[in-house]
């Protein structure tokens, strides 16, 4: 059976960029169709100065919104990183795999170190071997596919290139994985400035939906979103960022027969139903809001017996450490490390 992982790291409350890019269709597609691994990547939010109190708030808020959206424990695995040891592991082995130069070739860490250095801040170790980590996340349950956004396919093609490599060294470990990507909101971004993605750890701000949003403040959000010069509702994403990215977005919420579906409608299709920029900021927002609605309801249910999403991430983690542990421990005996027993 095909084998699939992936995650979301608590750097910040989770936004409609994760839902369209990535937990809708872990929620409607993969955890249906294969043996499915969902993790709150919570080692991945150290990478960056942060807060101990708000990282465990934000990583139970997002375990519940996996569960909220609809990850089903009876469908496949929910769990914390952190909780399962073989991620760290696994992570120096791949530290011993990768070079110097192919992690700082990372678009990610270039754009994060760049900022950092340009605001007088020192940069953590772990921002370089970050993607270290992830390939440790992804390799360590023999898994085949990665459903992603377009922000993290470079990190996957460096998965698969330690993989290979691992294998060619030192014999068959790793299934080599493959990032899988939406159709369409692969790339959601920011409703203020259309040329940046929308993403979590971004300061807040009006261009930002965040999954919790109440349905005024989407509204207002999405109204007011920046649009582009001229009149006509065309979708071109060089010359009209903001429009196009309201038209991916009403297509990712819109399924073809009015309800939300995985892929939703052709964006090219959409813009030929509008002939001014309002009608369909407005359809967009109410798209939005519908499609929010269940996953904010189920969450308010969820957050008020964190008891029971607790004892999920807990039988989560026992079920990955008993899939990760035995692939982990053949990669210590293929590098050469003595056995402990
Ligand atoms: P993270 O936490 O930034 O994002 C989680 C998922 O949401 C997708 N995403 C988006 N998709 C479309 N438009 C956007 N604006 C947008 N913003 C985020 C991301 O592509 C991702 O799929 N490094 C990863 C976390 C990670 C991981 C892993 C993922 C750690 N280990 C192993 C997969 C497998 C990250 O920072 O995602």
């Amino acid at each position: 059976m095909t084998r699939i992982f992936s995650g979301i790291k608590p750097t910040g409350h989770l936004t409609l960029g994760n839902y369209l890019g990535a937990l809708r269709r872990w929620v409607d597609v993969d955890q249906r169709r294969a043996d499915a691994l969902f993790s709150v990547v919570d080692l991945h939010a150290l990478t960056v100065e942060h807060d101990p109190a708000r990282v465990r708030r934000l990583s139970r808020q997002a375990a519940t919104l996996m569960l909220a959206a609809g990850l089903d424990p009876a469908l496949c695995t929910v769990f914390v990183q952190s909780h399962v040891d073989e991620h760290t592991r696994l992570s120096y082995l791949l530290e011993c795999t990768a070079t110097d130069g192919e992690l700082r070739r990372m678009i990610q860490y270039k754009e994060k170190s760049a900022r950092a250095r340009a605001a007088g801040e020192s940069l953590r170790f772990s921002l370089l071997s970050y993607p270290v980590l992830m390939a440790a996340d992804i390799l360590a349950y023999g898994t085949d596919e990665v459903p992603v956004g377009e922000d993290q396919t470079q990190h996957v093609e460096l998965t698969r290139d330690l993989a290979v490599r691992f294998n060619q060294r030192y014999g068959h470990t790793f299934a080599v994985p493959r990032a899988t990507r939406p159709a369409v909101a692969a790339r959601v971004m920011d409703l203020q400035d259309p040329t940046s993605k929308m993403g979590k750890s971004h300061e807040p701000g009006a261009g930002i939906v965040y999954l919790l949003d109440d349905a005024d403040v989407v509204r207002k959000k999405i109204m007011r979103a920046v649009t582009d010069s001229g009149r006509e509702v065309e979708y071109d994403r060089e010359t009209k960022p903001g429009i196009a990215n309201l038209l991916e977005i009403l297509a990712a919420c819109t399924g073809p027969s009015g309800q939300v579906g995985p892929d939703g409608l052709d964006p090219r299709e959409l813009a030929g139903g509008y002939d001014s920029y309002g009608a369909l900021k407005k359809d967009t927002a109410e798209a939005v809001i519908e499609t929010l609605r269940p996953l904010r309801e189920r969450h308010a249910v969820l957050a008020s017996d964190i008891g029971a999403v607790d004892q999920v991430l807990r039988d989560g983690a026992e079920r990955a450490r008993g899939l990760a542990r035995p692939v982990v421990d053949a990669a210590y005996r293929a590098v050469g490390l003595l056995p402990a027993a």
